[in-house]
């Protein structure tokens, strides 16, 4: 039997909520299964440990992930602390220590769950975005000169290496190529911004000759915010930028009925490093506390994490209990039902141990 270690970070808001709810899955699963344990470790980083210490993570913090099968996130933001200060202290600094490039974030409307667009069902949106992740707009440099005086002036420099948009453009083509459709849309702003985006367009046109059955387009980030809301069934793996599909991610997630539904892995694909797995949506501190986050990210993302360990069956499983419990209308307040986190956990453990 295999047994997987897991770090668990649910640091800040409703991070420790949907991390709990997620990990009762889990052993719901591992139980279930029979063929696979969990061997978690929980690590108290975060926003209070920041106020107390001045740090969010210990200085060595990376290193205690490094041996891990992978790490399992909650979300980090407090309304005390600058949100430059927890995402650079904490979350950052893993994906970007652990060379995650690929974000990978699947979309689709679950069923029971309404779109906000009209006449959008589920089937008619079914996306991956693929996010670069190691560079482009936050690469972290630039700076401040002359702080505080009438003449200050910020730099917030771009980067874009040739090895970094080659690796994104062949992870992006073959994640196309897997799915039925074969098809991926390459997001751009190369007429504004004329040296890292026109070096984007150039390396997938290259990328593009490998995957000859892949079929390919192109199209402006601006226009694609239409696109996506005008015509989403014309759209299967997407491919942007560090920012863009930030943006394009959360355009998805609203579309498919709310943030709370959205998943994301932080994957390194040559594995050298543990690969990290969270809700895309942030500590909503205007929901902490109240028991009624929405728990569906993060069943989603343990099942991208199950499907990276090499557990398909059981990521097949969750996502199946998943669906059928939203199916069945249990469903938390932001996606029109009245369940609280709790009964939505514990409907979708009954249905992991009810399935045959
Ligand atoms: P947010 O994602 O925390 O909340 C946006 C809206 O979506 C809120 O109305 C919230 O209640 C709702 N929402 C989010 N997740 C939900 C869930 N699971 N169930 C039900 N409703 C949900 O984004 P916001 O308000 O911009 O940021 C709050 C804090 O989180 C900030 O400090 C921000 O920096 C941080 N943040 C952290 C992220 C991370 O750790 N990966 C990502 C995004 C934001
Ligand atoms: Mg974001």
């Amino acid at each position: 039997m295999n047994t997987y270690k897991i770090a668990a970070i649910p640091a800040d808001g409703i991070g420790p909520e949907v991390i709990a709810a997620g990990l009762q899955a889990l052993e719901a699963l591992a139980r279930r299964d029979g063929g696979f344990a969990l061997d978690v470790t929980h690590f108290d980083w975060g926003s209070e440990r920041y106020k107390q210490t001045g740090a969010l993570m210990p200085e060595d913090g990376a290193q205690q992930l490094r041996d891990f099968d992978a790490i399992f996130f909650g979300a980090v933001g407090a309304p005390d602390v600058p949100d430059h200060i927890t995402l650079w202290g904490l979350r950052l600094p893993i994906c970007q220590g652990f060379d995650q490039y690929a974000n990978v974030r699947p979309t689709k409307i679950l069923p029971g769950i309404t779109s906000p667009l009209a006449n959008v069902k589920t089937g008619d949106l079914d996306w991956v975005i693929v996010r670069e992740n190691s560079e482009g707009e936050y690469s972290g440099i630039g700076g401040r000169a002359h702080k505080g005086m009438p003449e200050e002036v910020a730099t917030e420099v771009s980067i874009f290496t040739r090895v970094g948009v080659l690796r994104i453009m062949r992870y992006a083509f073959q994640l196309a190529q897997s799915r039925p459709r074969k098809l991926l849309t390459v997001v751009t702003k190369s007429n504004a911004q004329r040296y890292g985006m026109v070096m984007w367009d150039e390396i997938a046109a290259e990328v593009s000759k490998e995957f000859p059955d892949v079929t390919w387009d192109k199209v402006l980030v601006d226009a694609m915010t239409v696109r996506m809301v005008k015509d989403p069934q014309s759209l299967d793996t997407i491919v942007a930028t560090n920012l863009h599909a930030d943006i394009l991610s959360d355009l998805a997630g609203a579309l498919a009925g709310s943030l709370g539904v959205a998943p994301t892995g932080n994957i390194d694909p040559e594995r050298r490093f543990p690969s990290m797995f969270e809700p895309i949506h942030g500590s909503a501190f205007d929901i902490t506390g109240k028991g009624i986050a929405n728990p569906v990210a993060t069943f989603w993302t343990a099942a991208q994490m199950l499907d990276h360990l090499g557990e398909t069956a059981a990521a097949t499983r969750l996502m199946r209990a998943v669906e059928k419990v939203c199916a069945e209308g249990t469903l938390t307040p932001d996606v029109g039902g009245s369940a609280t986190t709790q009964q939505v956990t514990d409907a979708v453990c009954d249905a992991i141990r009810g399935e045959n």
